[in-house]
């Protein structure tokens, strides 16, 4: 079995090997560009991870790992359209060095590249790969509508954010694990344990990637603190200060939330200083370590040696106390 930091090592260096360097450049360069800065890899090596608990040949599932990181790497070049985000990976985003039909553009060709690497698959395998593969990627969809419908309305609820972070985040993180679980060879039982195990992973992490959007330190994160506030994102950090906040805060909240214009730094430290003051941070912290408390147990119904399970317990440990 290998570790996670070997794990890493050998995808960065597959996804470096890959050339990408076609005409036209204008549609190549940015996708070399996303890949370049990197970012944690955490779905290419969960998938492997999942894979390494059953089999050791890790370097045949490289293609699915390069498919769902490229894939991954797609949905943030529109992201950061949708999101109107100038910086990822403490880098300007695609959009902003190349214009927007460009992130448009080479997000498709990702989107492309990643269904070419998804089917270099066993041919048994390639029905139930492509068909949860294909499945998330609507639900994906699905999430991101969501999260911006949500940008509009004041009445969204935790059960219905949750839900929307489930859909934009939690089922692509599942699926990295499923992928591996089933082309490991792994049990019915074990392919849906590791699905269940997946979301509850990504439940947390979403919820983290929020908490760090306000509380994160920006160069480690490597996007703009605040962004989510600019955009009214309902978050769970928003939704619960608008559950937990007395009259004056809620009337403040609201009014942050309706200025029409108004100077960007402001707005971020108002909204700040009311979730401080309404302590959401603890609340979103305590969610946090229920999904991930959620995650062991369905970890624990895993039909794997526990000895073995143990590089996968502190990978996610790390990951949902991540501060970048
Ligand atoms: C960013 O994902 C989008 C979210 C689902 C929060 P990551 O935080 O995994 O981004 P990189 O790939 O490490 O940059
Ligand atoms: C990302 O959610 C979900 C997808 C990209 C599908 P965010 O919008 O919170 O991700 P970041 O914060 O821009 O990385
Ligand atoms: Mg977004
Ligand atoms: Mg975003
Ligand atoms: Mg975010």
């Amino acid at each position: 079995m290998y570790t996670a930091p070997q794990l890493l090592e050998q995808i960065n260096s597959y996804i470096a090997s890959l050339a990408f360097a076609r005409f036209p450049k204008d549609l190549y360069s940015p996708i070399e560009y996303e890949l370049s800065l990197g970012g944690k890899r955490i779905r290419p090596l969960f998938l492997m991870m999942a894979y390494n608990l059953y089999k050791e040949q890790v370097e045949s599932v490289y293609s699915q790992a390069v498919a769902i990181e490229m894939y991954h790497n797609y949905t943030l070049l529109h992201d950061d359209l949708m999101d109107r985000s100038d910086m990822r990976r403490g880098k300007p985003t695609v959009h902003k060095v190349w214009g927007e039909n460009t992130a448009i553009l080479s997000g498709d060709a990702m989107l492309v590249l990643a269904y070419q690497y998804i089917g270099k698959c066993a041919t048994e395998y390639l029905k139930p790969v492509l068909d949860l593969f294909s499945a998330t990627a609507l639900e994906i969809c699905e999430g991101q509508q969501l999260d911006m419908d949500f940008e509009k309305r004041m009445d969204v609820e935790a059960d219905e954010y949750i839900e929307m972070i489930r859909l934009k985040t939690a089922v692509l993180l599942a699926a990295s694990f499923k992928i591996g679980a089933l082309l490991g060879g792994a049990s019915q039982a074990d392919i849906d344990n590791f699905y269940k195990f997946g979301i509850q992973i990504g439940l947390a992490f979403q919820l983290q990637d929020d908490l760090l959007d306000v509380y994160g330190n920006s160069a480690n994160f490597g996007k703009k603190i605040g962004g989510d506030i600019l955009c009214n994102k309902k978050t769970y950090l928003l939704i619960k200060a608008f559950e937990l906040a007395d009259q004056d805060q809620k009337t403040e909240l609201h009014k942050w939330l309706s200025v029409e214009s108004c100077n960007g730094d402001e707005k971020i430290a108002a909204v700040t200083e009311l979730y401080n003051q309404i302590g959401v941070k603890q609340v979103c912290e305590q969610k946090i370590q229920a999904y991930y408390a959620e995650a062991m147990r369905s970890l624990a119904d895993i039909q794997v040696a526990e000895a073995n399970k143990q590089e996968l317990i502190n990978t996610i440990k790390t990951l949902i106390n991540r501060e970048v």
